[in-house]
């Protein structure tokens, strides 16, 4: 089973405004021994990565104003950014992957190739980069001094983004093209170091990568996003997906949906592993864990819930009848959320109060499992055997006792279930999700046919 933790650098989690609670050291988000002394405690649980999620966005009206609850509740502002992290957590453990999101449409390609290219050598090949059109778009591109590029026309340049670090990171430096031979004076062998070009639709690039290859060559990709055009995006870049909530159904359904996706990109099915997002609420026995959760609830509100939501769909709930069905959406911005509740696969269709309602209970990625470390993990795995995923990122709602209540109840339930390891040795992150595949890209990949033609035998 893969787990992840999710994260971002704000200090609420993913519920409600749980900063307030007095269990939660979250205040701390921004010093470096908060995030080691979590990296360390979820490394020996026997967590695969550390994952922070990450926005340049922020919740908005109409007329692109923040909105006042967002700064009062800190809903997704502060926003601070994690990649700064990296180097600090690598060093601080030896065998988690540390996964950072980085938006396609914010950085430019070639500095995004070469950062997350330094950080394969720095963290001994565990860093994976999560890539995303972005959500809250519209605060975002405003930020930046840019229109809005409309949905589709983004994932088109996360294309052209994702093909130029691809092209830099396989195409550039071939194998042996660094000596490093002090006798003979030579650092890199000219022959075997090549120029890139891409001219897409959208981006183009031309030149040299300035990074030998690290560990992985390419960092370990993973994306989220599960609109059409992210679902396409996936099908030809990612290795594992990260998926969020709404019903068992709509989980299913997303997952086959993209799974049948892959032969077209040359992919076998298998190729993409899938993490769903999920609260874990623990406690020694069903009643000690309702009584977590309900405390967990406490500082939840459907206004905090509106907020959230007007951030990811720029779409303000609160301006509909609330209990009558709501009319169908289309948004410029994130479409995943609109979907969760749209849905036309599953045909769903709620009321504002009802949307509100789960997204104040459930967070951003809806699934919940509350209970005793065997309920709860016997839930587990009915849930991934029906909806065809493998693993979870566990969502916290106050650092650390979120992890506490999970390591404490639940992880020795799983680890007797053979589920986690009992130790990890060091190694890339693409090998500890892939054992088969290894440290670099599968020849399956895309990437692999941007690789240089060797010079030489
Ligand atoms: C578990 C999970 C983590 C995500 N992390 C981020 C993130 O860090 N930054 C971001 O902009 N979007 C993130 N997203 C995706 C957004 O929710 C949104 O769907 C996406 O950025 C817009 O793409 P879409 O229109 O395909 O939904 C995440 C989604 C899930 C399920």
């Amino acid at each position: 089973m893969i787990l992840g933790a999710f994260q971002t650098m704000n200090p609420n989690g993913t519920v409600g405004v749980s900063w307030r609670d007095a269990q939660n050291t979250s205040l701390d988000f921004l010093t470096i021994d908060y995030w080691t002394k979590l990296a360390r405690q979820i490394e020996a649980a026997g967590f695969d990565f550390l994952f922070f999620a990450d926005s340049y966005g922020y919740p908005t009206n109409a007329d692109g104003e923040i909105l006042d609850r967002a700064l009062i509740d800190a809903t997704n502002i502060p926003m601070a950014d994690p990649i700064t992290l990296v180097s600090a957590v690598a060093a601080a453990t030896s065998s988690l992957g540390i996964v950072v999101t980085s938006s396609t449409q914010v950085e430019r390609a070639p500095a995004v190739a070469r950062r997350y290219g330094t950080l394969d050598h720095l963290t001994g090949g565990r860093i994976g980069w999560n890539i995303v059109t972005g959500a809250a778009q519209a605060s975002s591109a405003a930020l930046f001094g840019e229109d809005m590029m409309l949905h589709d026309k983004r994932y088109a340049q996360a294309e052209d983004h994702a093909t130029i670090c691809l092209k830099l990171w396989e195409g550039s430096w071939e194998d042996g093209a660094l000596v490093a031979d002090k006798t003979a004076g030579v650092y890199a062998d000219p022959a075997r170091v090549h120029q890139i070009e891409h001219r897409g639709a959208l981006l183009s690039a031309k030149g040299v990568y300035g990074v030998p290859p690290g560990p992985q060559r390419t960092p370990f990709l993973l994306q989220a996003g599960t609109s059409r055009a992210g679902m396409d995006f996936a099908a030809r870049f990612a290795e594992l997906v990260f998926i969020g909530g709404g019903d068992t159904e709509t989980i299913k359904a997303q997952i086959a949906d993209l799974r049948g996706r892959l032969p077209e990109a040359g992919r076998p099915v298998d190729a993409i592993k899938f993490v769903v997002g999920a609260h874990f609420v623990l406690g020694a026995d069903a009643a000690t864990a309702d009584d977590a959760r309900a405390r967990m609830l406490e500082f939840a509100t459907l206004e905090q819930a509106a907020t959230t939501y007007t951030w990811l769909t720029g779409i303000d709930l609160t301006a509909f009848p609330p209990h009558e069905p709501l009319p169908d959406l289309y948004t410029e911005m994130g479409q995943s959320s609109v979907d969760r509740y749209m849905n036309p696969q599953t045909g769903i269709r709620k009321t504002p109060h009802e949307v509100l309602t789960e997204f104040r209970d459930n967070g951003i990625n809806g699934t919940v499992f509350v209970g005793s470390g065997a309920t709860v993990a016997d839930r587990m795995e009915e849930f991934l055997s029906y909806v065809n995923a493998d693993g979870f990122l566990v969502q916290p709602h106050v650092t650390p006792g979120t992890y506490d209540a999970f390591i404490e109840h639940l992880v020795p339930e799983l680890r007797r279930r053979g589920h986690l390891r009992e130790s990890s040795t060091p190694g890339t992150l693409r090998a500890r999700i892939f054992p088969e595949i290894g440290d670099h890209l599968p020849d399956t990949h895309v990437g692999t046919s941007f690789r240089a033609t060797p010079s030489r035998p």
